[in-house]
């Protein structure tokens, strides 16, 4: 007769034989490797793929793919040069022996994440622009890949319903499925959301976030670009890509209102903003500043301010205001502080613990998920946060004050006619509140 542990064990392994549910890593495998893709390998891409070989000293890099044959040269020379070191000597690169990427598994062109899919991974990186985010995960998951993706995770609500699918049916059948929403990875963040949470405070009644930053990089246009080429090559700068910087950028803040909140929707968004310091068609048709009011249905508010613009002070921080109590969050420094109203002359709590690299701690632990068989799932808040920034877009656009039923319910989506280099992409007109259709 089959004991209780033997059922579990035999019906994991079975279901897993079936793709339903991952093994034990090892287990049901002769190579013991994890086999990662990368698709999009620029700044971030660069920096994730890194983070997976640093997590797991049996991860390669399996396939790379990118629009662009020059970014994945870039990206392959500098994870296998040597560093220099300040005496004039070479140190060998700890990646260049984790390398196991030839030619035919270099993907280049709009189709390059489909082929990379099928090219014999197990993990995926997911590291575009965001247009891009939601086909490529439905790609990936409908593979029975893990993912890593960056947020945001979408620019419009049908790519975030897409999204919420996909995290659903990486749910169903056991694969790994982890955001970008790299606060969440941090763990002088988790020590003061858990505060927050706890409820040792009472309730949440409002929160402010603040994203001030400075503008972001251009690229000069060449003469032998497509207005298409033009535009993937400055994407941070087109709706259609980017989603705007509120989405591309200030969405992190937005991510940690959400946290604060519980992971639970404002019932209402008002948002103020413009484009104040930005002309030239560099700049495409992105705003510079936002100014985001969420209400919730028990009375509380949450506030985003956020800009990107030259000349100014810059901040990026959270107050997060609750009943008995203030907790206040500067994660770059590290700073994380609790006041209570009932002795407020002294800090009741701050945070003193470990501060490791909130990037490297996500990819150790998707990969350690990975492993054990113990799949992770970042669905319903990647999903949430990245609507809830479209949110404070749309509202600001359009002038009006959107209900969450409204954005679930938007039909909006941003694609361009077809998907190849000499296609025509969106025309970047400036939205303009009054004349701008929220839909
Ligand atoms: N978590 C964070 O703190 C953080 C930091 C920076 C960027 N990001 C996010 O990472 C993503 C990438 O940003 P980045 O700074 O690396 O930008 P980047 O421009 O440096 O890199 C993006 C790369 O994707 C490539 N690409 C474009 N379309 C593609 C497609 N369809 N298929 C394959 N490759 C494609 C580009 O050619 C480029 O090499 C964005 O969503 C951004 O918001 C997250």
């Amino acid at each position: 007769m089959l004991s209780r542990r033997d059922f579990v064990s035999s019906s994991a392994a079975n279901l897993a034989a079936l793709g339903l549910v991952p093994a034990v890593w090892g287990s049901a495998r002769a190579d013991d490797r994890i086999k990662v893709g990368l698709v999009g390998c620029g700044g971030r891409g660069s920096g994730a793929i890194r983070q997976a070989l640093d997590a797991d000293k049996g991860a390669v890099l399996w396939a790379i793919a990118d629009m662009f044959e020059d970014k994945i040269t870039a990206c392959l020379n500098g994870l296998s040069k040597p560093s220099e070191q300040p005496d004039g000597s070479e140190v060998a690169s700890p990646y260049a022996s984790r390398i196991d990427c030839p030619k035919e598994r270099q993907f280049v062109g709009f189709d390059c994440a489909e082929k990379l899919i099928a090219s014999g991974v197990d993990v995926v990186l997911l590291c575009t622009p965001p247009h891009f985010r939601p086909m490529h995960l439905d790609a990936a998951v409908k593979a029975k890949k893990h993912v890593f993706c960056e947020k945001p995770m979408a620019v419009d609500a049908t790519g975030v319903r897409s999204i919420l699918e996909s995290a659903r049916l990486a749910k169903e059948q056991g694969t790994s499925l982890m955001s970008g929403f790299c606060w969440r990875y941090s763990l002088p963040e988790r020590a003061v959301y858990g505060q927050i949470l706890s409820g040792d405070l009472g309730r949440v009644r409002s929160v402010h976030a603040t994203y001030h930053t400075s503008p972001i990089w251009i690229r000069k246009r060449e003469p032998s670009w497509t207005e298409m080429q033009f535009q993937l090559r400055n994407w941070p700068h087109f709706l259609w890509l980017g989603g705007d910087h509120i989405v591309e950028q200030a969405c992190h803040s937005i991510d940690k209102i959400n946290w604060a909140m519980g992971n639970r929707p404002p019932a209402r968004v008002t948002t103020l903003g413009g484009r104040a310091m930005r002309s030239g068609e560099e700049y495409g048709n992105a705003y510079d500043h936002f100014a985001v009011i969420y209400e919730y249905d028990d009375g509380a508010r949450a506030f985003l301010t956020t800009r990107q613009q030259h000349h100014h002070s810059n901040e990026n921080k959270d107050w997060v205001a609750c009943e008995k109590g203030t907790c206040f969050i500067n994660g770059w420094a590290p700073q994380e502080t609790r006041i209570d109203y009932a002795d407020a002359s002294r800090p009741a709590w701050h945070y003193s613990g470990p501060t490791p690299d909130m990037y490297q701690t996500e990819h150790d632990e998707l990969f350690a998920a990975i492993r054990a068989g113990k799949p992770v799932n970042d669905g319903t808040f990647m999903g949430l946060s990245t609507l809830m920034a479209i949110a404070g877009r749309e509202a600001c656009y359009s002038g009006q004050t959107l209900t969450w039923k409204e954005m679930l319910e938007s039909k909006q989506h941003l694609v361009p006619p077809s998907y190849a280099m000499d296609a025509t992409p969106p025309a970047p007109v400036v939205p303009v509140p009054g004349q701008y259709k929220f839909g």
